[in-house]
C-alpha cells in the first residue's frame, strides 16, 4: 500500500508543453550565455504560475545564470538569488536590462581606437591565447573596464566574453575548459585571416543578438520588483534576512560540472584574480569537505552502504551533506513551498534517485511531499548524458529531470 502511494506521487509531464507562452528555451533573455545545466525557463514559469501570486517573494540559493529572477519579473514576484559563481551578478544584470537606443557602430569604433589596457591577473594567459592576440585583447578589455556608461557595459559584456573565448584555445564544444586539436586548428585559421576585423564583426553580431533578446523579453512586460542578487557567496554559510514564500532551485549535481573551473577564463577577464578564483572553487559543492548532516532517508543509507571505495563515498556524502546542510538551514524561512529540480544521477552504474532522497528527507522534517513531476525531454537538453551509440537511446536511469514539490506542513 505504501509503495502504491509513492508511485502515485510521480507525474509525467513536459514542461515545455505546460507553459506554451514561452516558445523556446533560448527565447528572450533566458539564455544569453551558455551557463551549464541552466533551468529551462518553463520549469520556473510553471512553478510561479501554480504556486505563487504577484507580490510573493521567491528565492533561489543556487541560481547560476539567474533564470529564477528573469522569470520572477514576468510573474511580478520579488526575488533573491545567490550563487558561488560571481558571473550570476554580471549575467543577471544583462538579462533584466531594459533596452535603449545606443549607437553601436560608434561604441565599437571607440573601442577600436581606445588606448586603455587591461591585463588579467592570470599566469596561464600564454597557454590559452596565441601571443599575437594578447595585446589586442588587453586593449579591448581596457576599453570595457574604463567605460563609464553602465548600459553600454551591459550590452558589451556577454558578447565580449563569448568572442574572447572564441579567440582562445578553449574547445568551446566541451563542458570543461580544455585545449583540443580542433580548437588549435580554429586559432591557426584565425591567425592566417584578418582576425581583427573578424573579432569586431562577431562582436557586433553578438551585441545585436543581445539587443534583440532584450526587446523580446520586454514583450513579457517584466515588472519592476524588489530583488537581491548575490554572486560569489557560499550558500552553505549565507544567511537569508527575510522570509520568502517559495524556494525554487536546482542544486549542483552529484559529480557534476565544475562551475568555477568552467567560468574561470571569463572571471579573469572580468578582473578576478587567481587567488579569488581558487578560493571560490574550493567552496564548490560537492568537491569540498563539509560537516556531516543527518540525512533522514532510508534510500540514502542503503545506497551509501553499497558504494565501494572511500573516494566515491566521500563525494556522495559531501554532496548530500552540502546541499541538505544548506537547505536545512534555509527551509525555516520558507513559508509555503519548496521546489527542488534535480536529475537522477548514476554512480558507477548505480542509479541515485536524488529527488527521492530529498523527498524522504524533507517529509521527515514536516514538509508534505505533494508530487514529483518527471520530465523526460528536458534531460537530454540539459545534461550531456551517455547515449548508447548502437541504439541512440539515452541511459534510462538518468534520462529524467524531476521537480520535487514540497508544501510546508503546519509549524
Ligand atoms: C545546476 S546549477 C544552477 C543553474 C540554475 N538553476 C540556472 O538556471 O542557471 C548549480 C549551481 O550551484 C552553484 N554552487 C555550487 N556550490 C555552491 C556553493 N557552495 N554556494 C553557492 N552556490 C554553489 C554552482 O555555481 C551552480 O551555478
Amino acid at each position: 500500500v505504501f509503495l502504491m502511494k509513492v508511485e502515485e506521487k510521480y507525474k509525467y509531464v513536459a514542461f515545455r508543453k505546460l507553459v506554451p507562452e514561452i516558445p523556446s528555451t533560448t527565447h528572450a533573455t533566458f539564455a544569453l550565455y551558455h551557463y551549464p545545466a541552466k533551468f529551462i525557463p518553463q520549469v520556473v514559469a510553471y512553478a510561479l504560475k501554480n504556486f505563487t501570486k504577484p507580490g510573493d517573494r521567491v528565492f533561489d540559493p543556487f541560481a547560476g545564470y539567474g533564470t529564477t529572477g528573469v522569470v520572477a519579473r514576468i510573474y511580478g514576484c520579488h526575488y533573491e538569488l545567490w550563487d558561488l559563481n560571481p558571473l550570476l551578478e554580471v549575467l543577471h544584470a544583462v538579462a533584466i536590462q531594459t533596452p535603449k537606443d545606443l549607437n553601436v557602430t560608434s561604441l565599437l569604433r571607440q573601442m577600436e581606437e581606445s588606448g586603455e589596457v587591461f591585463v588579467p591577473r592570470w599566469r596561464n594567459l600564454d597557454y590559452w591565447y596565441p601571443e599575437d592576440f594578447l595585446p589586442f585583447l588587453f586593449k579591448v578589455w581596457g576599453f570595457y573596464h574604463t567605460l563609464k556608461n553602465d548600459y553600454a557595459k551591459r550590452l558589451l559584456v556577454i558578447p565580449l566574453l563569448k568572442v574572447t573565448r572564441y579567440f582562445s584555445y578553449d574547445d568551446i564544444q566541451r563542458q570543461k575548459l580544455s585545449k583540443s586539436p580542433k580548437s588549435i586548428q580554429r586559432i591557426q585559421a584565425l591567425l592566417k585571416s584578418d582576425w581583427k576585423s573578424k573579432f569586431f564583426r562577431m562582436l557586433r553580431e553578438e551585441v545585436k543578438e543581445v539587443l534583440e533578446r532584450m526587446y523580446e523579453y520586454q514583450r513579457y512586460s517584466p515588472k519592476d520588483v524588489k530583488c537581491t542578487v548575490k554572486g560569489g557567496v557560499d550558500t552553505l554559510n549565507e544567511e537569508l534576512e527575510e522570509e520568502v514564500d517559495l524556494l525554487i532551485t536546482s542544486p549542483p549535481y552529484l559529480q557534476s560540472h565544475e562551475y568555477i573551473r568552467q567560468a574561470k577564463m571569463d572571471l579573469f577577464w572580468l578582473g578576478f584574480s587567481e587567488e579569488e578564483v581558487k578560493k571560490l572553487s574550493e567552496l564548490e559543492i560537492p568537491y569540498r569537505d563539509v560537516p556531516p548532516q543527518r540525512v533522514h532517508s532510508d534510500t540514502y543509507r542503503e545506497l551509501r552502504d553499497q558504494i565501494e571505495g572511500p573516494r566515491l563515498r566521500r563525494i556522495f556524502e559531501n554532496y548530500f551533506w552540502g546541499v541538505l546542510g544548506a537547505l536545512n538551514r534555509l527551509e525555516a524561512k520558507v513559508s509555503s513551498y519548496m521546489l527542488l529540480f534535480v536529475g537522477r544521477a548514476s554512480m558507477r552504474g548505480q542509479s541515485i534517485p536524488i529527488d527521492q532522497i530529498f523527498a524522504e528527507h524533507f517529509s521527515s522534517l514536516g514538509w508534505i511531499w505533494e508530487a514529483t513531476l518527471v520530465d523526460r525531454i528536458v534531460a537530454r537538453r540539459m545534461f550531456s548524458y551517455k547515449v548508447n551509440p548502437a541504439t541512440g537511446v539515452v541511459d534510462s536511469r538518468t534520462a529524467t529531470e524531476n521537480l520535487v514539490i514540497l508544501r510546508r506542513g503546519r509549524r
